[in-house]
């Protein structure tokens, strides 16, 4: 069983293979998800809300997502890891490039981080000396002060044609993956077919190269409401690991996301 790598998910795009990918805080269950064949796991910046309690993604640390990637790296054979860049840990190019390191020598594979057009430089920066970087565009959860609540983004003309230039600029400055949240189901199928990278959507309907849920809302344990776009996959099925497995088959089916998801 090979190891999944930024490499593997390119091919799963230029095949038309949908990949599935979840967050994961712990070894337990990432060894699950991972042994049931999910492609990729993300240590989430999520975890402050989960794991933590909070009403936003704001007050996690480094210190905290290097421990919880110690963790789930600790369960994985194969999947793919992904870390998450918290809130203000990459806000000048010098911090992000010390920051990722740490999550890469806490075992991840990539480093997630959220923003636009000021964040080009960060990136290409973290790709020249070896980070791979998933660029994460539309809903921003660490903007959620700026943008006033967890908003659908990219509704409009303007947003929209944004946040596609920003998926280009980000391929181009060498990020290797790209999560799309909570954008159009339209919007999400022109950037998938505009950049030749994978992209990983949540709330941007079916069309993307991937999926992503956090898995307390895939297991019905998140505390207060679940996402519209998000699947409660223990009710249908009653067990973990039947769960997961309902969830890769219906993206690869690409029953889900079906209509019920999907922002228009
Ligand atoms: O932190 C997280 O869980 C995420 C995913 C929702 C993409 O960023
Ligand atoms: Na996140």
């Amino acid at each position: 069983m090979s190891k999944v790598t930024a490499a593997t998910l390119l091919k799963f795009k230029q095949e038309g293979k949908k990949f599935t990918s979840l967050t994961a805080y712990d070894a337990s269950f990432a060894a699950a998800f991972d042994e049931e064949g999910v492609d990729a796991l993300l240590v989430g910046d999520s975890l402050g809300m989960v794991l933590q309690g909070h009403d936003d993604t704001l007050p996690v640390t480094v210190d905290e997502i290097v421990y919880h990637t110690r963790c789930v790296r600790r369960g994985i054979k194969r999947a793919l890891l992904i870390a998450d860049m918290p809130f203000m840990s990459y806000a000048t190019p010098e911090q992000g490039m010390e920051n990722a390191a740490k999550l890469m020598q806490a075992g991840a594979n990539m480093v997630k981080l959220e923003g636009g057009e000021w964040m080009l430089e960060t990136v290409k920066k973290l790709t020249e000396r070896g980070i791979p970087v998933c660029a994460h565009i539309g809903l921003t959860p660490q903007f959620v002060n700026v943008f006033g609540g967890f908003k659908v983004q990219g509704r409009d003309e303007d947003n929209a044609k944004r946040i596609l230039n920003e998926a280009i600029a980000f391929e181009k400055a060498g990020a290797q993956l790209i999560v799309l949240e909570c954008i159009p189901a339209k919007l999400a199928k022109d950037i998938t077919v505009a950049v030749q990278i994978p992209v990983i959507g949540i709330g941007a309907g079916k069309d993307t190269d991937g999926q992503i849920l956090v898995m307390h809302d895939v297991l019905g344990i998140s505390s207060g409401y679940i996402p519209r776009f998000s699947k409660n996959y223990l009710l249908q099925t009653g067990e973990i690991r039947s769960a997961i497995r309902a969830y890769i088959e219906e993206v690869q089916q690409g029953t889900f996301p079906s209509e019920e998801h999907i922002f228009n």
